[in-house]
């Protein structure tokens, strides 16, 4: 499929320019026609009725969850569902019996749903150790190793940052965890579908996903993948339906996972739409993907850079899918207000949920950055038609 056969499967493309892919993507016909059929067709409950159309809906979930699972190259049942990625995290956060004096090791340049769930358990005791990026947002393997030690339980990191678009070495970051005996947690939520996250060359016990951005799903889901070997570490804390095989008016046995982390209800509409995202996504090719992702950056760093006024973050040969920035003497709230008033042009403005690291590149007191990122569907034209307005907005500001 081509960039063009995809834009035609969404038609708000053809209202605005869209790029912001790192907040949510738009969702393509297919996705939606999926989650129709299931509302019009065979709405019920999964996992309990006999009946055919509850049959049909459970069928129709498990296959959404072999996909999924077939496209990280795991398991299905390392499959939990989630609503979302920050849900994922906290799954772990809070499914984990750390003790007191253990430590996690964690980036400044996260997100804060990589951030605030860590910092929560020093209540507990439990020590949180910041590695600090280098200027362009790159966390250096040796800045982990001098801070993991033996009392080190977890190291979370994130695939690509969300405020500077900046690639971390995950694969040597694998490595040091498994070297010191910790727990590996990549969070995956700006990589997943815009290149390859093979949960196994990525050596993590957790990759935390959501289905809402790169892979095209529908907001409202999200999943955590967690290694066979891994479940031991996570006690599950959402009980109740789905999650036991038994129970007496004194006591109860939890089903195997992942159903024993699935309590209640699930969005059953939203998770067979991302397993019809993602046979989307592989009509279309990872590496198609890929290759256009890469390429687009390149462009739209260059163009940005151009700016007179401009000062862009992150390196070019590094950053990936997304371009943060600031022009002088205009907030980036007003930037990406002007933005879309101009040129219909959707960009993201501010702290990006990410404070430490809009401190860290020294945008904090600019009001954040203006971001702008990408997938499949955008083309050359946007990119230029963004950088066009931003050299004319630049002009106007002096
Ligand atoms: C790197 C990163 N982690 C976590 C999240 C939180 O994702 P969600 O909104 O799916 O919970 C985001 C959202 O932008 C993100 O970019």
């Amino acid at each position: 499929m081509k960039t063009d056969d995809v834009r035609r499967d969404i038609p708000l493309l053809n209202e605005v320019i869209y790029l912001d892919a790192a907040s949510t993507t738009p969702t393509p016909r297919p996705v939606v026609e999926a989650m129709c059929d299931y509302f019009y067709n065979y709405n019920s409950n999964t996992g309990r009725g006999a009946y055919r159309l509850a049959i049909k809906a459970t069928r129709e979930l498990d296959n959404a969850r072999e996909i999924i699972a077939k496209f990280i190259k795991s398991d299905p049942d390392e499959i939990i569902f989630t609503k979302n990625t920050t849900e994922a995290i906290n799954i772990v956060a809070h499914g984990i019996e750390f003790q007191k004096g253990e430590n996690i090791v964690v980036p400044n340049i996260e997100h804060h749903s990589n951030l605030v769930p860590w910092l929560n358990l020093q209540s507990q005791g439990v020590e949180v150790r910041i590695a600090k990026a280098d200027n362009n947002g790159v966390v250096h393997p040796e800045t982990v190793e001098n801070l993991v030690d033996k009392n080190t339980r977890l190291v979370s990191v994130t695939h690509v940052s969300n405020s500077i678009g900046s690639v971390q070495p995950v694969d040597e970051l694998s490595e040091i965890a498994q070297d010191n005996g910790a727990l590996y947690l990549v969070d995956a939520a700006q990589s997943a579908g815009h290149m390859e996250v093979d949960v196994n060359k990525l050596g993590a016990d957790f990759v935390v996903f959501p289905g809402h951005k790169g892979l095209l799903g529908p907001v409202g889901t999200g999943f955590l993948y967690c290694a066979h070997d891994s479940y031991g570490e996570l006690e599950p804390l959402n009980l109740g339906g789905g999650t036991v095989e038994d129970v007496t008016e004194e006591d109860f046995k939890l089903t195997e996972a992942p159903s024993c982390f699935e309590g209640g209800t699930q969005n059953i509409a939203g998770f067979i739409g991302l397993g019809a995202a993602i046979t989307y996504l592989k009509k279309i090719g990872i590496s198609e993907v890929e290759k256009h992702t890469r390429k687009l950056t390149k462009i739209m760093y260059k163009e940005i850079q151009e700016i007179e006024t401009v000062r862009v973050y992150g390196s070019p040969e590094n950053i990936y899918g997304i371009v943060s920035f600031n022009i002088d003497n205009i907030n980036p709230h007003d930037l990406a207000k002007i933005l879309d008033e101009l040129k219909s042009i959707c960009v993201r403005s501010g702290y990006h949920c990410a404070i430490p690291s809009i401190k860290h590149i020294g945008a904090y007191q600019l009001g954040g950055t203006v971001r702008a990122s990408i997938h499949y569907y955008n083309t050359r034209e946007e990119i230029h038609e963004l950088g066009e307005t931003l050299k004319k907005i630049s002009e106007f500001m002096g």
